[in-house]
């Protein structure tokens, strides 16, 4: 096995509470973290999370049985609290013989009774964080841990940057519970100054889906590929009467379809012919549905091709094992370039 001195010291922590090797998290990606997915990064010394949030709770429960089929390390489930079927998820985990090691919630803030309804299953629980007040909420209610993800990132994101959040919730929260940090997180090298922050480890979902055991669509990692960071853009929200979630997403007709979505329904709530809570569903109907088209159909001019402003920083398809020991090797060189900087 590699020996990596350095990051190994600096990842101790994240590594003891993931229970891995390296605690590098291969985060959810709906229609993308399947169990093969999940238990290659787990079997390469890595950390996964089954993207389950979108899922029935019958092929829930099927995706986890075969992934303990294909893995005997430990893994992550991710709910989503905004999604149909997410009360049902819940009944499903705690339902489990075999219960789950780690459950992530996202979508918005769960409730403090979720939050223990899961723990009571043995699970440790790992909660989104994308401003102050939500990772103090979350503290309060009892996560183990916190996956701070600045708006950087693929998918559903918030409007602060990792930048910020590292200094208003790294600094202050690092040493009451393992903070991972999310958002633009692409390279060794940078991962090992997020460490030397405090970091107890990284989390990456753009950088995972350009592997060659990530199962999505050919077309899909091509236009990965070919996308410049400032493609990967934010979505806009059009009246505050219809909050939405921002999605960061590369630029296509699909973005424009949601955008004539959005204002359809902003009229349609304004007129009440349908109320908020419908309207925030069917936009998040949209998202699953457009993210399939282009995830698993590979149409990527209409459906959504969800990335990170890191997608402009890679654009070669390499193995899951490769992405990992890169971001080992580059990151010890960085703190063995460091050490020697200050043993001068
Ligand atoms: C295609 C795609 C789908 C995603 N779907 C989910 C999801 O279902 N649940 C979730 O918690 N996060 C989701 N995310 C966020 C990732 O788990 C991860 O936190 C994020 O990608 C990290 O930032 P990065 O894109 O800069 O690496 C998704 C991201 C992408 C790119």
């Amino acid at each position: 096995m590699q020996d990596y001195k350095y990051m190994d010291r600096l990842m101790q922590r994240g590594r003891e509470f993931l229970n891995v090797r390296y605690p590098i998290i291969c985060g959810a990606m709906t229609w993308v973290s399947d169990p093969k997915l999940v238990a290659t990064v787990c079997n390469n010394g890595a950390f996964a999370c089954l993207a389950g949030g979108n899922t029935p709770p019958e092929i829930l429960k099927a995706q986890i049985s075969e992934l303990r089929t294909l893995t005997d390390k430990s893994f992550a489930v991710n709910l989503i609290t905004i999604a149909p079927a997410y009360q049902e998820h819940i009944a499903l985990l705690k339902s489990l013989d075999n219960p789950v090691p780690y459950i992530v919630f996202a979508g918005s803030i769960p409730k403090e009774k979720e939050i223990a309804a899961i723990k009571e299953t043995g699970a440790k629980v790992i909660c989104f964080a994308s401003t102050i007040s939500i990772a103090e909420r979350m503290i309060r209610s009892g996560a183990d841990a916190l996956v701070l993800e600045g708006a950087e990132a693929g998918g559903h994101i918030g409007h602060v940057s990792t930048t910020v959040l590292i200094q208003q919730l790294l600094f202050r929260f690092g040493d009451t519970l393992p903070i991972f940090v999310a958002g633009g997180v692409a390279t060794g090298k940078l991962t090992a100054h997020l460490l030397l922050c405090g970091a107890a480890g990284i989390q990456m979902g753009t950088r995972f889906v350009m592997t060659e055991e990530c199962q999505a669509h050919p077309r899909f990692k091509d236009y990965f590929a070919k996308a410049n960071a400032r493609d990967a853009m934010s979505t806009a929200q059009f009246d505050p009467k219809l909050p939405v979630v921002s999605v960061r997403v590369i630029r296509n007709h699909g973005t424009q379809e949601f955008t004539k979505l959005q204002l359809e329904l902003v009229k349609k709530v304004a007129e009440g012919t349908t109320t908020r809570q419908e309207a925030q569903l069917e936009l998040e109907r949209f998202w699953v549905g457009s993210l399939r088209k282009a995830v698993v159909d590979g149409d990527v001019e209409y459906g959504s091709v969800m990335a990170g402003q890191s997608v402009g920083l890679m654009d070669k398809i390499t193995s899951v094992n490769d992405v990992i020991q890169e971001i080992m090797s580059d990151g010890e060189k960085e703190l063995q370039k460091m050490k020697n900087f200050f043993a001068e």
